[in-house]
């Protein structure tokens, strides 16, 4: 458990990142560990529209999505002390890495193609991956928003690594980042 962790002040942890990287996992394992709330960003947005992200898409479209997830980080998280998965494209439009990274220490987990593959067959809250080829799609979306996803949050790959290692990588990002961010700037040199 990170040091910070019964402080009342401990910044959220979001975790950013492409479909299928594990956010969700992790960030309920991380949860528990730290004997913290766990959020989802997708279930606040279904909360929100009342409805499932399928629906949102079919009938509103993607850009309708966005608004809704950007309302949830703007007025649905809490301040501190929670957990935080966030849809996977949530940090790529303009302006939404600025605004997560606002919300708490960002950690931005990537996975390989071939990963992400595996673990996204098959689900409906996962419409922009409903293709003939799904892993074309995954390349071509990947490719457009790896930048986004790079400038938005600290970077931690998952491939080959288990829950438990993924577990104590974030956390020790997670510490210095907040150590980073609380320490006092240093006073001019004269
Ligand atoms: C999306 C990722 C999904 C969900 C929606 C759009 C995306 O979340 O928000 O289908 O644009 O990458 P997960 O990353 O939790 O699957």
């Amino acid at each position: 458990m990170p040091s910070s962790a019964h402080k009342d002040h401990a910044p959220n942890l979001l975790l950013a990142g492409f479909m299928g990287t594990g956010k969700s996992a992790l960030g309920r394992q991380l949860a528990k560990r730290w004997r913290r709330p766990f959020l989802d960003t997708d279930e606040l947005v279904e909360q929100l529209a009342g409805t499932t992200i399928a629906d949102i898409f079919a009938e509103h479209g993607e850009e309708h999505f966005r608004a809704l997830e950007r309302k949830v980080v703007e007025s649905m998280l809490p301040e501190q002390g929670a957990v935080i998965a966030c849809g996977g494209g949530l940090v790529v439009p303009s302006g939404m890495g600025k605004l997560v990274r606002s919300k708490g220490v960002v950690v931005t987990l990537f996975a390989s193609v071939d990963t992400i593959l595996r673990r996204t067959s098959g689900n409906s809250r996962r419409p922009l991956l409903k293709s003939d080829d799904p892993e074309a799609r995954i390349r071509e979306l990947m490719k457009k928003r790896e930048q986004a996803y790079l400038q938005a949050g600290i970077a931690v790959y998952t491939d080959g690594r288990s829950l438990q290692q993924l577990c104590v990588i974030v956390e020790r990002v997670y510490e210095r980042e907040v150590r980073t961010a609380l320490k006092p700037p240093k006073p001019p040199r004269r």
